[in-house]
């Protein structure tokens, strides 16, 4: 039987954070055994909102091979690479591009609320930030993948992608498959400090290069329940940072420590703690391997040149079926 094909993506935008971690690369991790699996750093994505900044791009792809393989990514299981290195994903964007209509992505929420949030200057919102999701469904269906683990802020981008795929399939006849979204169930939304989604522009995010005081000055700043003033005060872990991320990082006992909250058997101060000690384990050897794999660019970017050889093969092909299903070029 065929191996499943994987695709996702991360922006090399600087460090990964937690949310990064248990809402998409575990998932990368458990998969690798199984399928046939293409890890991409999306540095045209990230020139949407870094196209004059290009070299925090340079200097953060490196770091993202280093977590990748950090938390776990073997890179003889599965291809790392630059999206750059693949230009077979700008040729299929381009001609994705032509059949998207721009409604669809005026629609997009993630564009509305990007525009809204962020803050941008309105030279900002190019023609390649709406564009976004189209260079997204390339990367995906350029490899024909059945599945992409993601977060739930990326539903939206999959739900396009399947479009594009079907009205592609309409239009030239059945080459891309629907990719089907693989999204975790307790960590989909990671929580940020201050209880928002944890995102590197929220500025709410513990990363994997904080070190353990870092990690604890982060858990002691972290958005509690606000009326729990005492140790005996009730609290309400549903909405706490700190007993939210502890049903992550903790999921067979959580429950007790979320009832002794709630009760006023136990107070923030010791939740605090024991969640910065649960992290700490976790993260401490991410953190050594991430140093020591950071020591060695040169090994790095062997990484990162086997990986395009490997995608770039599998992009070639499907490139070749396109052009042929829509009769253009004949190469
Ligand atoms: P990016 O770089 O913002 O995020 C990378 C991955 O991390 C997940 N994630 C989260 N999951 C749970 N909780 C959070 N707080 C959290 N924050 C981030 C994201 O869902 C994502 O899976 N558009 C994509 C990059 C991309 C891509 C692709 C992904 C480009 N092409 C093709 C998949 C397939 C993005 O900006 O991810």
């Amino acid at each position: 039987m065929k191996r499943k094909r994987i695709l996702s993506g991360m922006q090399p935008t600087g460090t990964l954070h937690l949310g990064n971690l248990e809402g998409a690369l575990r998932n990368w991790v458990r998969l690798q055994d199984q399928c046939e699996m293409y890890c991409c750093i999306v540095d045209w994505h990230a020139l949407t909102t870094l196209y004059n900044r290009t070299d925090q791009i340079a200097e953060s792809r490196r770091i993202l091979v280093a977590e990748y393989v950090a938390a776990g990514l073997d890179p003889q299981k599965c291809a790392i690479f630059l999206q750059s290195d693949v230009k077979e994903h700008a040729e299929l964007h381009l001609l994705l591009s032509m059949i998207t209509p721009l409604g669809w992505l005026e629609r997009v929420p993630t564009y509305k609320e990007k525009k809204e949030n962020l803050n941008l200057e309105p030279e900002a919102i190019s023609y390649g930030f709406l564009g976004y999701p189209v260079l997204q469904a390339a990367d995906i269906l350029v490899y024909r993948a059945n599945a992409v683990p993601v977060g739930k802020d990326q539903a939206a981008h999959l739900e396009l992608t399947r479009e594009i795929a079907r009205r592609f399939n309409h239009l030239y006849g059945e080459v891309f498959p629907e990719p089907q979204s693989l999204i975790p169930e307790e960590t989909a939304v990671v929580p940020g400090l201050d209880g928002r989604k944890m995102s590197k522009s929220y500025g709410n995010a513990i990363t994997l290069a904080d070190d353990a005081d870092t990690i604890a000055a982060k858990v002691q700043s972290a958005f509690t329940t606000p009326t729990k003033i005492r140790k005996t005060d009730p609290g309400d872990p549903e909405n706490c940072v700190v007993c939210r991320l502890r049903r992550i990082y903790d999921p067979n006992h959580f429950q007790i420590s979320w009832e002794e909250c709630r009760t006023g058997v136990r107070g923030c101060v010791q939740s605090k703690r024991e969640l910065t000690e649960l992290l700490n384990a976790v993260l401490e050897p991410i953190r050594k391997r991430r140093t020591e794999l950071l020591s060695d660019p040169t090994e790095l970017d062997k990484i990162l040149s086997n990986g395009a050889e490997r995608a770039r093969a599998t992009a070639a092909e499907t490139m070749k079926v396109v052009r042929e299903a829509m009769g253009i070029s004949t190469a």
